[in-house]
């Protein structure tokens, strides 16, 4: 069983490890937790959909927390998917940083992630951003680290979206540099192609020897292979209707890790769920909220967007694939009862996924039956040990 490690000091402790910490390095075969609680449920209508408040993230990281499981992570957006219309409430997204900061407070276990759009904020400010999310959670603090790709987001800011492969040299740099600030044990001064510090400095260093744990989230062939270098988890969407599907693409991007740059990296996905008593009442509620009450004008924009950013034929299957997955919730439709369920997520740990950051429409309600219902069959079939909390 796991077991709390208790950190109330704010030294760093010598011989401890991550993992020591940070769960995301735990033993359980499959990881898993909760992703975009700091925006609303996306792409619906439906009105018992949850709204952007503090109260709802609050609760949904304690469900997740008193569960054990491993993540929070949030979604990284400045700005929505429908131009001119700021009261559409894809706008409305906590800012990261200070959000994983009260859910470190507010939390024992799970690692907080923050999410950082790069181009948009200075190493500096996130090395020590982290260090200090790192500090109030007792070493449990874990990056996303995202390029950008919504041109909007960077019309606000002034500044270009770069070219998408420069975006990862962009990204390599500026990681670089941050890792840096959390190691280094001076000052030191950078003239590079993008960045220009003299004795630089980020004080409190992170808990977490060697700083907070990376995970990016790419797709193409240039981003994995950055994320094969320089990430702890790798983040993907992988192709296909059936786990089955995705063996080749997972076993070739942890190869790609360790023939190429000689790691071992961490692959998970992202899953929406809908669990009910039955079959046939889990896809009724799918298509009350991604059918009936489906946000057509957004997810028309967001395709728009996506197909015009990455080159992706409008009409292409691939395109219409996207659709298909973006109304449901953005990821693999996870959609059954409890034993379906977890019977699909063995499946996708047999792939060799190694975590799962799900969705919900309603949180508090999803969360509530899949730790009752779900997490029990997962410890069953050996994904997951059962979770104790030290007193
Ligand atoms: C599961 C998942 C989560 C993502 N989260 C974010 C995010 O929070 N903010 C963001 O701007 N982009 C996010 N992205 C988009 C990626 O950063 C990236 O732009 C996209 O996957 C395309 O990959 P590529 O850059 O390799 O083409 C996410 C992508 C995936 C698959």
């Amino acid at each position: 069983m796991f077991t709390l490690v208790k950190r109330m000091n704010f030294g760093r402790m010598s011989g401890m490890t991550r993992a020591d910490t940070n769960p995301i390095f735990n033993n359980n075969k499959l990881k898993l937790g909760t992703f975009c609680t700091n925006t609303v449920s996306n792409m619906t209508f439906v009105p018992e959909r949850r709204d952007a408040s503090w109260a709802n993230s609050l609760a949904a990281a304690r469900l997740a927390d008193n569960a054990g499981l491993e993540a929070i992570v949030p979604i990284a957006r400045w700005k929505g998917y429908l131009d001119g219309r700021p009261e559409h409430f894809s706008n409305d997204v906590f800012d990261v940083f200070t959000w994983a900061a009260g859910l470190a407070q507010a939390t024992r276990y799970s690692s907080i992630f923050a999410t950082s759009h790069a181009p948009t904020i200075h190493p500096l400010v996130v090395a020590k951003q982290c260090a200090t999310i790192d500090a109030i959670s007792g070493g449990r603090c874990s990056l996303n680290i995202v390029g950008g790709w919504n041109r909007r987001e960077f019309d606000m800011f002034g500044i270009n979206l770069m070219e998408h492969d420069q975006r990862y040299v962009y990204l390599e740099e500026w990681l670089q540099l941050v890792r840096r600030l959390w190691t280094d044990p001076g000052e030191f001064d950078i003239e590079s192609r993008f960045f220009r510090m003299k004795k630089a400095l980020s004080r409190p260093q992170p808990l977490q020897q060697g700083g907070v744990p990376i995970m990016n989230a790419a797709l193409s062939p240039t981003g994995m292979r950055f994320s094969a270098k320089n990430s702890d988890i790798g983040l993907i969407s992988p192709q296909g209707e059936r786990p089955e599907d995705w063996r080749p693409q997972v076993e070739n991007y942890k190869r790609m890790a360790r023939e190429e740059f000689g790691r071992e990296i961490q692959l998970w996905t992202n899953v929406a769920v809908v669990q009910r008593e039955t079959l046939e009442a889990a896809q009724a509620y799918l298509h009350r909220y991604s059918v009936e009450y489906l946000d057509v004008e957004c997810l028309d924009s967001i395709m728009r967007t996506i197909s015009m950013e990455n080159n992706i034929p409008a009409g292409s299957e691939l395109l219409a694939a996207m659709r298909r997955r973006m109304a449901v919730g953005a990821g693999h439709p996870l959609i059954g009862t409890a034993q379906s369920i977890a019977e699909e997520l063995a499946a996708i740990s047999r792939v060799g996924i190694d975590g799962i950051i799900m969705t919900w429409v309603d949180y508090v309600d999803g969360l509530e039956r899949f730790c009752r219902e779900v997490l029990p069959l997962l410890e069953q079939a050996g994904l997951r040990q059962p979770f104790a909390r030290a007193s």
